[in-house]
């Protein structure tokens, strides 16, 4: 949220069943990669489908000013004159990256081997997240950064003229500081290597490929070796979007929750990295059925029909945790209308994304009605079945699209209506939320009830 704007409450009324068919707007990570990879190549690159909410707009503008030509031509279709690896030149002014970790951990890692100067802000939640996971390994192709002690925004990038390729064994499961990484290694000579434990999403890898970068993946259990070639030429590409799994995954859930409901989502992203939710609600005794699968710019794609259904608390498994990272608020919500325990481990990284996304969940949880066990590393919601979480409630959003979105999806389930003390945030990720959820016959509406 831009600190000039006001927070925009909202409320969740309950009982209205979702119905109907509607597309999802693109997906967010895929949108970042497809505008920095356009921006680096020479030529014309078209994109369809470019997920048009902030945090991804804000990714276009900043590589506006390091040089690429963007035009918008019509609603996601946008065509990039890149200026070819090693191309950025000096940003005339600071990098406002808003709310995006993915903007600004990808634009880190794509500038630091061009022998500019950049420095990179956000707004007061970006400010307050971790960046030393991208400044250490990006620090070794020779690139300098400033920034405060504790590692956080603002932060200046200072390009290094004279790269060297790194090998780097990756410490945390994230696919920002691995596609940090494998952007840096574009322009620098020879190889850079990743060493990658624990499989993290792979459009980075998927989307190189096809503009032509040279780029290997071998795999060794759960061992990844991805070996990217240096001085890449990369090709301009026609791209079409999917549509985001972890938008997708708040109506999925909102139909699951809220009786009599049956909804049809088209073209959603099926990447195998990213459908860690799908896979977990399935075990939880969701109904979903699959058709019209198919390919689309080397990204798999289906059409998702998924009807209310009684779900049962599951253990997720920990080693999922990386395909469904973005999707643990909206589970817990969904775990709080299945019958039993849904125990979520391995979630330490939920600390660390836009909010404390296991507090915001545990306290907002709380205040709806249902009993939670929170410990560093995972939440336990204890589900009061179908139809009897309590709501009630205005439930802090803390500047986080996700958290938002789950407490609006739980309200609809819920016996009195759930507030959310500020919406604004939903814009950087889902910017047709409430018309896409008004048009399905949910009833969110702008004045908050009383907490
Ligand atoms: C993203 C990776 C994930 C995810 C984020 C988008 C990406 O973050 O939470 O919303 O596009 O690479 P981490 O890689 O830090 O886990």
């Amino acid at each position: 949220m831009a600190a000039s704007q006001k927070p925009v409450p909202l409320t969740a009324y309950p009982a209205v069943a979702l119905r109907g068919t509607t597309g999802i707007p693109g997906d967010k990570s895929i949108s970042h990669r497809a505008l920095i990879l356009g921006a680096l190549s020479v030529g014309e690159t078209r994109i369809n489908g470019l997920l048009e909410g902030e945090d991804v707009l804000a990714t276009a503008e900043a590589v506006r000013m390091l040089g690429a030509d963007l035009e918008r031509r019509a609603d996601g279709e946008w065509r990039i004159h890149g200026v070819g690896t090693g191309g950025f030149t000096h940003p005339g002014d600071v990098i406002d990256c808003g709310n995006s970790g993915t903007g600004v951990r990808l634009l880190m890692g794509a500038v630091c081997t061009n022998p500019i100067t950049a420095v990179f802000t956000g707004d007061e939640s970006l400010r307050s997240r971790p960046m030393r996971r991208v400044i250490e390994p990006l620090s070794e192709f020779g690139a300098r950064f400033i920034s405060s002690p504790d590692g956080r925004l603002p932060v200046t990038v200072i390009g290094s003229d004279a790269p060297l390729p790194i090998n780097h064994r990756m410490t945390t499961a994230s696919a920002q500081v691995k596609s940090a990484i494998l952007l840096a290694g574009l322009n620098a000579p020879g190889q850079t290597v990743i060493v990658e434990a624990h499989k993290t999403r792979d459009h980075s890898e998927r989307m190189l490929r096809s503009f032509g970068a040279g780029i290997s993946v071998e795999e060794d259990g759960d061992t990844r070796i991805i070996t990217l070639s240096g001085f890449a030429e990369l090709e301009p590409q026609h791209l079409t979007v999917p549509g985001d799994p972890s938008s997708a995954a708040f109506l999925i859930a909102t139909a699951l929750m809220v009786e009599a409901s049956a909804i049809s989502l088209t073209g959603i992203g099926m990447n195998p990295t990213r459908v860690g939710f799908l896979d977990t609600i399935r075990e939880m005794g969701a109904e979903l059925d699959f058709s019209n699968s198919r390919l689309q710019g080397g990204e798999p794609v289906a059409d998702i029909s998924v009807s209310f259904s009684s779900l049962r608390g599951i253990e997720v498994p920990p080693e999922r945790a990386p395909t469904m990272i973005d999707e643990y608020p909206v589970l817990a919500a969904l775990a709080a209308c299945a019958d039993g325990n849904t125990v979520m481990r391995g979630i330490s990284e939920l600390r660390l994304k836009e909010s404390d996304r296991i507090d915001a969940m545990a306290r907002g949880l709380e205040a709806c009605g249902v009993e939670i066990i929170e410990t560093d590393d995972s939440l336990t919601v204890h589900g009061r079945g179908p139809g009897s979480v309590a709501g009630g409630a205005v439930c802090a959003t803390r500047l986080d699209h996700r958290i938002a979105m789950s407490f609006l999806c739980l309200g609809l389930a819920a016996q009195s209506p759930v507030s959310i003390d500020d919406s604004t945030a939903i814009a950087t990720s889902f910017p047709n939320f409430l018309p896409l959820m008004h048009n399905l016959g949910a009833d969110i509406r702008g004045e908050p009830i009383r907490g």
